[in-house]
């Protein structure tokens, strides 16, 4: 969330004198419905038929966009080996497995691998667009339709990015975002989910609202109506939602404007390069990522001074080793419900040791990423990226 202020307060303060914090209720009534607005804006804007806000982030969004292509036991998905926990525990939370694909230059799924990895009980990939940088949603979606698998895009921390001008999230069956607080647009904690898929969506929506059956609307569901779990959004989420989507472009204009500024200055320095991006046009500059000879000189140069540069080998949370509870197996509340314990997972894929992935410990090592705030000054830029000029010069 880089900007939020009087206009979420103002949309609030209505939300509360309205006194219907519910999602659920009658417009005729005077019901403000800022969930449905927000829904049907970011559908649009995303360019798909269907949106769903949800409490429960991201990992809700991606359970339920597992629970809307029927993704469960018995079944491997494919998710990156750079990408944050969660990915892995929305999978493992609807009872499926992951088994973890390399990473290559770009820091998102390597589509070769990708390839390489799939196996007759494989159902489902999640490419992952980290820290706004697309994934290469062309190659894999073919290599996808061509083994019959669903693709669900965790774009969670790429809002409002592209892929060759289509927005993420609507190049998969399913596109999953986050709305926390670390995001680029957000309301503390939330999640969203798109479709284009008619059935997806109420097994999603379904899903969703463990109250489904109970609403005004259940009549309108064409299958019949399951329990799920409770990922409701509230109309404060709604509302504050709302006027962050009014702040998504300027936003990401901002970013990309730093990110341009950084790659511009900087090219043309032998002793460093910038990492291969899958669409720069669609990269919604989070970060200025670069790519260096070795890990030794990636390293010199984060640890700079006045860089604050980091590897994203080094995240402690965004890599599949550091990720101790799925390493270790310990999931869930009880023996019975972890699902590297059920029966119809007993012969999947369960292994994820640090020697399994070395293309991505090498990608991941040997990138380096400054965090960008789009409203630096022209002075803060400039000094940042006169700092990069000087590590670059030290550099063996
Ligand atoms: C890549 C990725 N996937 C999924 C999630 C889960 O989102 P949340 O924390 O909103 O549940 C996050 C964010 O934290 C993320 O960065």
């Amino acid at each position: 969330m880089y900007r939020m202020g009087e206009e979420e307060v103002q949309e609030l303060r209505k939300v509360f004198l309205n006194k219907q914090l519910f999602r659920v209720g009658d417009p005729a009534s005077g019901h403000l419905g800022e969930v449905v607005k927000f829904e049907q804006a970011w559908a649009k804007h995303i360019g798909t038929e269907y949106a769903l806000l949800m409490s429960g982030g991201g990992t809700a969004a991606l359970m339920c966009g597992l629970v809307g292509l029927g993704i469960g036991p018995g079944d491997e998905v494919l998710i990156p080996a750079y990408t944050f926990m969660a990915t892995a525990s929305a999978v493992l939370a609807v009872g499926a497995i992951p088994v973890l694909v390399e990473v290559d230059d770009s820091c998102t799924m390597d589509p070769e691998d990708f390839e390489k990895k799939i196996s007759p009980q494989t159902k489902a990939v999640i490419p992952v667009h980290m820290v706004g940088m697309p994934a290469n949603m062309e190659r894999i979606c073919e290599i996808a339709r061509k083994h019959n698998l669903k693709v669900i895009e965790d774009a969670c921390q790429a809002v409002g990015g592209s892929f060759k001008g289509k927005k993420l999230g609507a190049w998969g069956d399913v596109g999953a975002y986050s709305f926390n607080v670390f995001k680029i647009i957000g309301c503390g904690e939330g999640g969203g989910l798109v479709t284009s898929d008619r059935m997806i969506y109420e097994r999603a929506s379904i899903f969703h609202d463990s109250g489904t059956a109970f609403r005004p609307y259940a009549g309108d569901f064409t299958i019949p109506i399951f329990l799920g779990l409770q990922f409701r959004a509230s109309e404060i989420m709604g509302a504050i939602m709302n006027v962050q989507l009014s702040r998504l472009e300027g936003i990401l204009r901002d970013l990309r404007k730093v990110k341009k500024m950084f790659m511009e200055e900087l090219s043309g320095i032998s002793s460093i390069g910038f990492a291969r991006s899958n669409d720069i046009n669609g990269d919604c500059g989070v970060v200025v990522a670069f790519r260096f000879e070795n890990e030794n000189q990636a390293l010199e140069f984060a640890q700079s001074e006045g860089v604050s540069g980091w590897r994203p080998l080094d995240s402690r949370k965004h890599v599949w080793f550091d990720w101790e509870p799925i390493i270790n197996k310990r999931i869930g509340g009880h023996p019975a419900t972890n699902p590297y314990h059920f029966p119809q997972n007993a012969n999947l894929r369960k292994d994820y040791t640090k020697e399994m992935y070395p293309k991505s410990i090498e990608n991941l090592g040997r990138t380096v990423f400054i965090s960008i705030n789009p409203d630096w000054s022209d002075q803060e830029i400039k000094a940042k990226i006169s700092a990069c000029k000087k590590a670059a010069e030290k550099l063996k």
